[in-house]
């Protein structure tokens, strides 16, 4: 019989598509499986259904012998190997698209968050400081009407998009690709190059996956384009900002605020970051909703049980 690893624990339903195709073992600890522990539980096994913060290295792919997948319970896959996973023959999948819409959510949430400044009036009714009502109490900025900058039009880029309708902001959107005339007429958003982009919007968030090319995207330059007045939002991952770099612009007010949801180390925050008033840090709950977390487990998990039962993978990533 197969033998599986889970390195978290999973809905009930996800457990049992693995218990179908193989004899499954859940590390049930809130602790994070990493290095030579992770290592020892994974070295004989046929299939592993990692998350996001499980990273799986070329040294441990190159030891397990048995491995056949790793089913990756998240869109974003730079936690693993996957050169050395193609070298040996082993497949990974993501969950891609069932994440969209909680992801896109929470970027809603962050973006209406940091303009009307909701934690910190949160944290002061909290504190017994609200004395009654005030004309200049927690002052924001507008969402209404203003530019949007979306870095990285993918799936989720397009779901933040789709809601940004509502709002009646003029949108612009960065991407590798620029997308076919009729989608952008369809989203009515406009395609921007980086700079402009930067110079223009009021509220920049990031959609982008962590790779080679688009690692510090936002570094100590492009922070210098943005104008004061505006925010930058990321829900991608953590290195694509220089968390250092964007620290001394909000210490130093050259940006309004910013609302993260991932680090550059995470789960290391940036020394003085957590003492601003004008960021939200959130702990990379992005696709945190009952609904898509159970979904992105069965999807790992069916990728998983295709694979060990000889069919293909539903969803697979490749370099
Ligand atoms: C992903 O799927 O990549 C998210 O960051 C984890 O929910």
């Amino acid at each position: 019989m197969a033998k599986i690893f889970v390195t978290s624990k999973i809905s009930e339903s996800a457990l049992d598509l693995l218990k179908s195709v193989g004899e499954v073992e859940v590390w049930e600890s809130e602790e994070t499986l990493n290095g030579d522990a992770l290592f020892e539980k994974m070295k004989d096994k046929d299939a592993v259904l990692t998350m996001v913060n499980n990273f799986v290295t070329d040294d441990m792919i190159s030891r397990a012998s048995n491995l056949k997948i790793i089913g990756n319970c998240g869109v974003g896959y730079n936690n693993i190997d996957i050169e050395s996973a193609e070298k040996h023959g082993v497949i990974v999948t993501n969950t891609p698209d069932v994440l969209n819409d909680a992801t896109a959510d929470l970027t809603w949430a962050l973006i209406l968050g940091i303009a009307r400044r909701i934690v910190e009036a949160d944290k002061f009714v909290r504190e017994g400081k609200f004395k009654g009502w005030l004309p200049h109490l927690f002052i924001g900025n507008m969402v209404y009407g203003k530019k949007l900058g979306i870095i990285g039009m993918g799936r989720i880029g397009t779901a933040v998009c789709e809601r940004a309708k509502g709002f009646h902001m003029e949108v612009y959107y960065y991407n590798r690709r620029r997308l076919p005339n009729e989608k952008e007429e369809a989203l009515n958003a406009r395609y921007m190059d980086l700079e402009s982009l930067l110079r223009e919007c009021d509220y920049i968030t990031i959609h982008a996956p962590l790779n080679e090319d688009s690692y510090h995207l936002i570094g100590r330059d492009e922070l210098n384009l943005m104008k004061k007045d505006a925010y930058l939002i990321n829900t991608s991952r953590g290195p694509l900002i220089d968390e250092q770099a964007l620290y001394e612009h909000l210490k130093a007010g050259k940006i309004a605020g910013a609302a993260l949801d991932v680090y550059e180390h995470e789960p290391e925050i940036v020394e003085g970051m957590t003492e601003l008033d004008n960021v939200i840090l959130l702990p990379h709950i992005g696709s945190a909703t009952y609904e898509t977390r159970t979904k992105m487990a069965e999807l790992a998990a069916n990728n998983i049980a295709n694979v060990l039962s000889g069919k293909a993978p539903i969803t697979p990533v490749t370099k």
